[in-house]
């Protein structure tokens, strides 16, 4: 394949960085865009000199390499389910849908038909994580403690729990990605949310969500998310191994230890374009570093939708924890 053909389902913000980024490729050219607003799509495929279709089976129709499907976590669904049955490499934008029940049906299409997939993680592609987890390697990790401290982002369906899953759903689950990677499997969920939504029309999440966490490895952990800023205030995780302590945000990794204090830079537009390079050289053949697949993915959404569901109902949430297997240097999970 010369050039990869891709069409996106979506045209708000994440899909305009995509098109944006996959412009910057010479391999590869965008030739579709559907939304359900038209001039959404119009407005996103006229800047890339894209054609529009009015859906996602006019758009398989012109036999696209590739889809980016895009839209906003309660739109998850049919969209993915029409590109499997294409059998048609699809990149999905996290979280991957609003429920388990969704991401499951999709994750099991996936698997049978064997496709290539790719979820919108970028934080795996922050060289800090691997530096992190060469640090880690052979030392005991003990505590993590994640944080996303955030705004309320400007769209109307992030403040209603049916329509994203709430902020640990859509938000923290980046974070909660990494503390998959780097600490390993949780098995056990106790979560608080202080039941009082933003000041945000028609708002029903919580505005704080707190959650202790306990590893298969034996560490424990917190997270914390919060929308009730004006900015974003810190995102990233901290780690406590024995004798060292490691902070990492998109920005970089503060390593201290015996030596001292050290920091190493991250390049989070960096992590954006290889996010998408990654997936584009899988199809066409010439790579193999999609970091999360669909399924790698479908274990992070399980572990924000258990902090979430224990935050709602009062209740700890126990997760299966897997007995034969381990992360391997991408963070891909393998059989030991
Ligand atoms: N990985 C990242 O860094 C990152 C960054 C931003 C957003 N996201 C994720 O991307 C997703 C979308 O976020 P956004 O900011 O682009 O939202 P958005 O509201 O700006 O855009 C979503 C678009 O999808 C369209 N849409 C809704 N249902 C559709 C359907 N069934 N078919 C076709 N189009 C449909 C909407 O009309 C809208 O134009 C969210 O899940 C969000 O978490 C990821």
């Amino acid at each position: 394949m010369r050039t990869c053909r891709v069409g996106l389902v979506g045209a708000g913000g994440v899909a305009q960085r995509h098109a944006r980024v996959l412009a910057g490729f010479d391999d590869t050219e965008l030739v579709g865009v559907t939304d359900v607003l038209p001039d959404a799509a119009a407005a996103l495929a006229d800047a890339h000199g894209a054609r529009t279709y009015t859906d996602i089976h006019e758009l398989l129709a012109a036999g696209p390499d590739a889809v980016y499907v895009c839209v906003p976590p309660f739109a998850h669904g049919p969209v993915e389910e029409a590109v499997v049955a294409a059998g048609v490499p699809m990149f999905v934008e996290k979280p991957v849908a609003v429920d388990l029940v969704t991401a499951e049906r999709v994750a099991d299409l996936v698997a049978r038909r064997g496709l290539l997939t790719a979820v919108g993680h970028h934080w795996r592609y922050l060289s800090v994580v691997e530096q992190a987890r060469q640090l880690l390697a052979g030392r005991p990790i003990r505590m993590v403690s994640g944080t996303w401290w955030d705004k309320v982002p400007p769209v109307a369906w992030w403040s209603r729990r049916d329509r994203s899953g709430g902020p640990v759903v859509e938000q923290a689950a980046h974070v909660l990605d990494l503390v998959r990677v780097l600490v390993g499997e949780a098995t056990e969920v106790t979560a608080y949310g202080d039941g009082s939504p933003p000041p945000v029309d028609g708002a029903d999440i919580d505005s704080v969500t707190t959650a202790a966490l306990r590893f298969a490895g034996g560490a424990v952990g917190t997270l914390s998310a919060a929308c009730v800023l004006g900015w974003k205030h810190r995102a990233g995780l901290e780690i406590l191994a024995d004798g060292m302590a490691l902070t990492l945000t998109e920005e970089g990794l503060l390593v201290c230890d015996a030596d001292g204090e050290r920091r190493l830079p991250a390049d989070p537009e960096g992590a954006r374009v290889a996010v998408d390079r990654a997936f584009v050289d899988a199809v066409r053949g010439v790579g193999d570093d999609v970091r999360v697949p669909y399924a790698e993915a479908l274990a992070t959404h399980r572990l924000a939708l258990a902090v979430a569901d224990s935050a709602r109902t009062g209740r700890a949430v126990r997760l299966d924890a897997p007995s034969t297997a381990t992360l391997d240097t991408t963070g891909v999970t393998v059989d030991a």
